[in-house]
């Protein structure tokens, strides 16, 4: 069974403002329930999404000492590279809250692709087997909440379409090599472990992601090729989209 599926339109403001309040919301709960949070980062414009969590009332109200904080996925170069996610989410949001530098799982950014998506998996089973991260009934992580884009191509995560990564079903963090958008080198969670999440919020804002949306949410002869339309998780699914992102949408 899977969880509730949610559609909503804002302006780019109301993204933001909407996008905080739900996190805040979750990160109540989740503490509340079990005493930490878990939430996972994508690279791209998301990060500036989050921007009014570090603002009044959420700065203040947030509980940061208990959030656990990972990447969807990650680009292969040293976290103060530009093109490094860490980097892009350091700057733009977890330098502005007190989340302990322990809590939050980067790469090992010393270690070529293969190696890092290793380490990154075995960090993850540690802290499934110590209860930081919870699981799902087919034992992949479950994570709390985790924060998506998409591409204009469709993809999500580093995952992108008709690459074979798409399909693993084994592994909880792989890695590419020859990723179409440059960097080449990633890694990157597997569809099992995003489909396990409690919560995705999927963020997709501009025009230039309109065509990838109706496919998605509407269905059209390139559905099948997007890795986004396989994000189907148990718990439930938020789109927050702007109206450049929806407007393919409304034209019917
Ligand atoms: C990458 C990008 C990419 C990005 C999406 C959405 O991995 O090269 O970071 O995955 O997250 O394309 O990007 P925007 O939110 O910036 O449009």
């Amino acid at each position: 069974e899977k969880g509730f599926k949610n559609v909503e339109v804002f302006t780019k403001e109301h993204v933001a403002v909407s996008l905080a309040h739900d996190v805040a919301q979750h990160s109540n709960k989740f503490i509340r329930e079990r005493g930490a949070f878990t939430v996972v980062l994508s690279g791209g414009s998301l990060i500036k999404y989050l921007r009014k969590l570090v603002e009044s009332p959420h700065a203040e109200s947030i509980d940061w000492s208990k959030w656990h904080v990972f990447w969807v996925d990650e680009r292969v170069v040293p976290k103060d590279h530009l093109e490094s996610n860490y980097k892009l989410a350091y700057d733009g949001f977890l330098s502005k809250v007190p989340i302990p530098q322990v809590n939050i799982y980067g790469i090992d950014d010393a270690l070529e692709a293969d190696g890092a998506a290793d380490v990154y998996e075995t960090t993850l089973r540690r802290l499934v087997k110590s209860g930081v991260i919870a699981t799902s009934a087919s034992g992949f992580p479950k994570f709390d909440l985790m924060l998506l884009g998409i591409g204009p191509d469709g993809h999500v995560a580093s995952l992108f379409p008709e690459h074979p990564i798409v399909k693993e079903d084994k592994k909880w963090v792989t890695f590419i090599k020859d990723s179409p958008k440059p960097p080449s080198d990633r890694i990157t969670l597997t569809f099992p472990v995003i489909n396990s999440s409690s919560n995705i919020a999927m963020v997709v804002t501009g025009a230039g992601k309109s065509n990838a949306v109706y496919s998605t949410l509407q269905g059209d002869e390139n559905t099948e090729k997007l890795p986004v339309g396989l994000v189907s998780p148990e718990g439930d699914l938020k789109w927050y989209l702007d109206i450049g992102a929806a407007s393919k949408l409304f034209k019917e």
